[in-house]
């Protein structure tokens, strides 16, 4: 509109166009006063898988389970159900000696909780058949009533239970998205179920049968929220839409001045000069011409949306802000911000001498799965900036388990060495600082099949499980719930979703869940470099 101002050719149209707005919004503004009756009210709740065997962790109330929640999503799902997943293993096999099942009892199995995911499983059968029916009654429904986007399968049979969906059932489509193919590295590592383009599971818990009784998970259902199922769509259409092209006709090896590396990345990735960039195949990804790299948003797309969560007190009257954000920036960027930027800002949104807690399975300042190492301080130094110039204490918690990776506690150590730093001048007048406490499920050094070449191998648990695998920060005002560790890998290279909210009873929910699990006996501190003090001595 303000190319009209001043024309006095077009200054009516102007006019008329501002007239038509104001109208408009008023009229919206009346709808939306009678609406809130009969339009579904988004609901939220935030989700836990917590393994067996953990008595003295104490139960934060109001929390659904994951198991119940997959149950449902596949159970009310009656138009369509999209699933973005890793793997798949929801049924136990530890009849099969590559499995890190293998060798237990069908007893154990039980104790194990291996029926919850059998029954998820079960929904899902359920569904497809039933979408069948819906589908040949209503022709106006999508033909893919189950649409699922997973990383390759991978070893023993990853892809088995998605193929035996898809098997004999049009409606059900299974595709693999090759990271690798794109750049260089990576997988899909989301996990994400979204049902009749309405309700939502985003959080940790991969579709197998461990992450819902054995393995530590965090999550969020959102039920009724088609403005947010409406952007996780958008992305999972663009993971559709990239797995079907020609990777080679599509992708560039070009220098990465941000990261300082060669990698192979998508043609319209803005790491590529602007100059031998081509036009992105993604719809609503907006060209920015001169860019290299992606620098954050400084006004990230927000949705203003009234949430109610019953779990925690009923509270519909506000509408706060919530938001996605997404990875690899390559498919998602333009409205969203990136996945990166979701978690930087979290951090930052924490108060003057307020507290930020943070939960990880794998932490490093670098890379993991690249050819040459990139080196990634974009989240320390955001915790020690806000430590330095906001006195704020940050409380990161990161899991110890039987594939910890070695490295992560120089880094930790790095990290805890900003308390030193800060207090190095008494002109800081330092009152922020770094704790670090290592997550301990019991039993995580007796994992993997009980029985090896016929021999008893004194596991007690199976393989890759007693795990913290949750990945979430609070601060006093903002939480995020993601699906990436924190690592270079997974904000560059690997697909990830997060759901964050300024809800209170959200955040003060996921606050109580994370002092759970700070103040229990299972978290244990990480000791300082040997002879640094550990604060303001
Ligand atoms: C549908 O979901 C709701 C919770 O959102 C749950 O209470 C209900 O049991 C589910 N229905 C089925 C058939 O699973
Ligand atoms: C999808 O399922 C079909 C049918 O079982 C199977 O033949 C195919 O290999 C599967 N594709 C992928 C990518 O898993
Ligand atoms: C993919 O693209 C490459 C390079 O443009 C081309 O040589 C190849 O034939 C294409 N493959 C297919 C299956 O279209
Ligand atoms: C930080 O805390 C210290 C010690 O409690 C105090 O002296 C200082 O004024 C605080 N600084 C800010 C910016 O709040
Ligand atoms: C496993 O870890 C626990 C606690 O750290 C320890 O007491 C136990 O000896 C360990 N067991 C094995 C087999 O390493």
């Amino acid at each position: 509109m303000s190319r009209h101002r001043g024309s006095g050719a077009h200054g009516g149209r102007g006019i008329c166009l501002l007239l038509s707005a104001l109208l408009l919004s008023s009229f919206s503004a009346l709808v939306s006063s009678f609406a809130p009756s009969d339009a579904p009210v988004c609901r939220a709740w935030l989700v836990q898988s917590i393994p067996t065997d953990m008595p003295l962790l104490p139960r934060v109330p109001g929390v659904l389970s994951s198991g119940d929640v997959l149950k449902w999503l596949a159970r009310n799902s009656t138009k369509s159900l999209d699933i973005i997943a890793q793997y798949w293993q929801l049924l136990a096999q530890p009849e099969n000696p590559r499995s890190g099942d293998y060798g237990y009892s069908h007893a154990d199995m039980e104790r194990f909780g291996a029926g919850v995911g059998r029954e998820v499983y079960k929904s899902l059968v359920d569904a497809a058949d039933r979408m069948v029916d819906i589908r040949q009654g209503n022709p106006s429904v999508t033909p893919d009533a189950i649409l699922i986007v997973q990383h390759s399968g991978v070893y023993p049979t990853y892809a088995q239970e998605s193929a035996n969906l898809a098997a004999g059932r049009p409606n059900v489509k299974n595709v693999t998205f090759l990271h690798s193919d794109w750049w260089g590295s990576g997988i899909v590592h989301a996990k994400v179920w979204l049902s009749d383009d309405e309700n939502v599971y985003i959080g940790s818990a991969n579709n197998d049968w461990k992450s819902l009784t054995q393995v530590k998970e965090l999550g969020i259902y959102l039920v009724g929220c088609p403005i947010i199922a409406k952007r996780v769509k958008m992305y999972f259409d663009n993971l559709l839409a990239v797995s079907s092209l020609n990777s080679s006709a599509y992708t560039k090896t070009a220098w990465d001045r941000q990261w300082q590396v060669l990698r192979k990345v998508p043609c319209w990735s803005r790491f590529v000069n602007h100059k031998k960039r081509c036009r992105s195949p993604l719809p609503e990804y907006i060209r920015v011409p001169h860019v290299e790299g992606y620098p954050s948003l400084s006004n990230p797309s927000m949705i203003h949306l009234p949430i109610e969560t019953i779990g925690i007190n009923k509270d519909t009257s506000n509408a706060h802000s919530s938001y996605l954000s997404f990875s690899p920036p390559e498919l998602s960027f333009g409205k969203s911000q990136v996945d990166e930027q979701g978690w930087v800002d979290t951090i930052k949104s924490v108060k003057q001498g307020g507290i930020l807690r943070m939960s990880t399975m794998d932490w490093l300042g670098q890379s993991q799965y690249t050819n040459h190492p990139i080196y990634w301080p974009t989240l320390s130094s955001a915790i020690s900036e806000v430590v330095f110039s906001k006195n704020a204490t940050v409380k990161l918690l990161v899991a110890y388990w039987a594939h910890f990776i070695e490295s992560t506690d120089q880094y930790l150590k790095s990290l805890l060495y900003t308390n030193v730093l800060c207090a190095s001048s008494k002109r800081n007048r330092c009152g922020g600082k770094v704790e670090i406490k290592y997550y301990v499920v019991p039993g995580f050094n007796m994992t993997g099949p009980a029985l090896k070449a016929g021999s008893r191998t004194g596991n007690i648990y199976p393989g890759f499980t007693r795990v913290n695998h949750g990945k979430y920060a609070v601060s006093d005002v903002r939480a995020h719930i993601g699906t990436s560790n924190l690592i270079w890998d997974y904000f560059y290279t690997t697909a990830g979703v997060s759901f964050g909210t300024y809800h209170p009873s959200i955040v003060s929910q996921l606050q109580v869940i994370f002092d759970a699990d700070w103040n229990s006996p299972y978290a244990r501190a990480v000791q300082p470099l040997q002879g640094e003090s550990t604060g303001s001595a």
